[in-house]
């Protein structure tokens, strides 16, 4: 456990934690984040195709993102089995700021290696941003079960953050994947800085 916890903050480089605050008002609202949180997953499945869709020259791409797919998709089953045991329904699709945010750093110019780049990094900070997220609620939230509910996402997150960081690692060269990698980093940290908390978001 301590190790996990070491190696997440180590690993994911993120500039600011989560104003603690966070999780008392996501504890008041759980139902809402559930359906945040099962959003979030659908659109990581969604975004895994999007990417094997369109680079689907990269072999290591397809192949390692596949699976993804499947697990994403699995995840959102397990939040709407969540939702369904409360007596819940989905409800409506949110709009995601934060992620909107995100995809105003994208090159949007450029070539289409760099965008490929910036695609692939902007899933990294969004698994990371997740995985810290889940890791708070596995650590702040009263009830047990809902804990171990969100430290099993809080794992798998941090895999998929590192499968999306070893990707850029076998298509571009190390030092040009730090170095943007490290503007998404502080990027990220201004946005985090300037949103509302809200205890209905995941993020
Ligand atoms: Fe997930
Ligand atoms: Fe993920």
């Amino acid at each position: 456990m301590e190790k996990l916890q070491t190696d997440v903050k180590n690993i994911l480089g993120l500039q600011l934690p989560s104003d603690p605050r966070w999780v008392n008002l996501a504890e008041m609202q759980l139902e809402e984040i559930l359906t945040d949180h099962a959003y979030c997953e659908q659109k990581a499945a969604t975004t895994c195709i999007t990417l094997i869709q369109r680079y689907s020259d990269k072999d290591k791409l397809v192949k390692e993102l596949s699976p993804i797919v499947t697990e994403e998709w699995g995840h959102f089953r397990l939040v709407l089995a969540e939702l369904h045991k409360r007596k819940l329904t989905l409800g409506k699709q949110r709009k995601d700021i934060y992620v909107n945010k995100l995809l105003e750093f994208q090159k949007k110019g450029g070539s289409s290696e760099e965008r490929m780049l910036d695609h692939l990094l902007t899933m990294a900070l969004i698994e990371a941003r997740s995985c810290e997220r889940f890791k708070r609620l596995s650590e702040g939230l009263d009830d047990d079960y809902m804990r171990k509910f969100y430290r099993k996402f809080m794992e798998s997150e941090a895999g998929h953050y590192t499968l999306f960081i070893e990707l850029c690692d076998t298509y571009f060269p190390k030092t040009t994947v730090r170095k943007r990698w490290k503007e998404w980093l502080e990027y990220e940290e201004k946005v985090m800085d300037e949103m509302e908390i809200r205890g209905d978001r995941v993020h």
